[in-house]
């Protein structure tokens, strides 16, 4: 265990966070010993990879970083393959492992910063595709009792960038220490509705594509319009996508006939948060080491040395003013440590 620990490169907002007691957990055997070094009351943070996270400059208690790192695979049926990785394997060497086996299903979630235990804890996703469509089983170690503890798909209340992990008693109160994954040898069921798959994979000539060429497909989108946090810090989606009422979509869109959407639950309407930043003449702008990305206005900047504090400032800006101008709450997706 070491005191005084800065976070800085193990947060993708590059926030230089200290923490008061830091360890890397190996394996789960590590856990118990860890914890009889610090007093029950101190307040325990489980770090992944620090890609959805907004650190405060000093953090009181004890950062867990999990790097729990194996891959391994069953084959269950002709098309059906198990592969369960631990939970401190990083999202993205997941994926390409598992493309690399041939086995399809997590294409569309390729280059997604973070690591595989932090990954259902918001039902990562995009384009289409959320954790939750291929997810088995995640075991977990609660920190309180040292009880391991199996969550099925049913268990995990996986909802849009939500789960029963996010829920106020839960957080930090597990290590998740593997997922495992159901994925296929054949390749039926690629999703490539979403228009800039498609429009990629057209530019490039491919038909009839593979999980391969999804995936490269979603590598390209994603940085063309997404930050690298390794030269701005920024921990993705800022916000949610807020989901309102049918009757506000039309009242808005009466207004602002532009005004795109997806149809949501119980016949509500999402509507990206990213346009409505963006019409609201955010993007590009800038307040200080902190701003709003210029190429993807859902994505709040650190130009450098942000505090946590300053970046909440500037998103409390954007949130007062679409809440004006739309009459839309926006809700944060990055975990915050306030
Ligand atoms: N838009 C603008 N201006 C902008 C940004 C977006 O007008 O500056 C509009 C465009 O109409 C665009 C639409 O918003 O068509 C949607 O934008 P985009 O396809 O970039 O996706 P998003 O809704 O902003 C969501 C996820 C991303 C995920 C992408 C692709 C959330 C909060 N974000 O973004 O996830 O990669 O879809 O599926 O759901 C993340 O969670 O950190 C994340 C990056």
């Amino acid at each position: 265990m070491q005191t005084n620990y800065n976070l800085k490169s193990f947060n993708t907002f590059g926030i230089a966070a200290i923490a008061a007691h830091y360890a890397a957990i190996h394996h789960p055997d590590e856990l118990p010993q860890l914890l009889s070094q610090v007093d029950k009351a101190t307040p325990r943070l489980i770090l992944g990879g620090g890609s959805n996270l907004l650190l405060p400059d000093n953090y009181p208690g004890l950062v867990i970083h999990n790097c729990i790192q194996f891959i391994e695979s069953k084959e269950v049926a002709d098309n059906e393959v198990i592969v369960r990785a631990g939970g401190g394997v990083n999202w993205h060497q997941l994926v390409l492992w598992s493309l690399q086996q041939g086995y399809g299903g997590l294409e569309n979630m390729a280059l997604i910063p973070g690591t595989v235990g932090a990954a259902p804890i918001q039902n990562i996703g995009a384009y289409g595709r959320e954790i939750k469509d291929v997810f088995v089983e995640l075991e977990a170690q609660e920190l309180e009792t040292e009880a391991q503890h199996t969550f099925f798909l049913e268990d995990c209340q996986f909802g849009y960038r939500d789960s029963i992990f996010k829920q106020a008693a839960n957080r930090h109160r597990y290590l998740i220490t593997s997922v495992s994954f159901r994925l296929s040898r054949h390749h039926h069921s690629l999703y490539t509705h979403y228009g800039d798959i498609q429009e990629q994979l057209k530019k490039w000539g491919i038909h009839s594509p593979t999980p391969q060429d999804v995936a490269a497909a979603v590598i390209e989108i994603r940085r063309s319009k997404l930050p690298d946090w390794r030269i701005y810090g920024n921990a993705g989606s800022f916000f949610k996508n807020p989901v309102i009422s049918l009757e506000h979509f039309q009242k808005l869109q009466n207004q602002f006939p532009n005004i795109p959407s997806y149809p949501a639950d119980n016949h509500q309407v999402k509507v990206p948060a990213g346009w409505l930043i963006d019409q609201s003449g955010w993007k590009g702008q800038r307040r200080g080491a902190v701003g709003c990305y210029e190429r993807q206005a859902l994505v709040i900047v650190n130009h450098g040395g942000a505090t946590a504090k300053e970046i909440l400032a500037f998103s409390t800006l954007i949130r007062e003013d679409v809440q004006e101008k739309y009459g839309i709450e926006l809700e944060r997706e990055v975990n915050a440590i306030l």
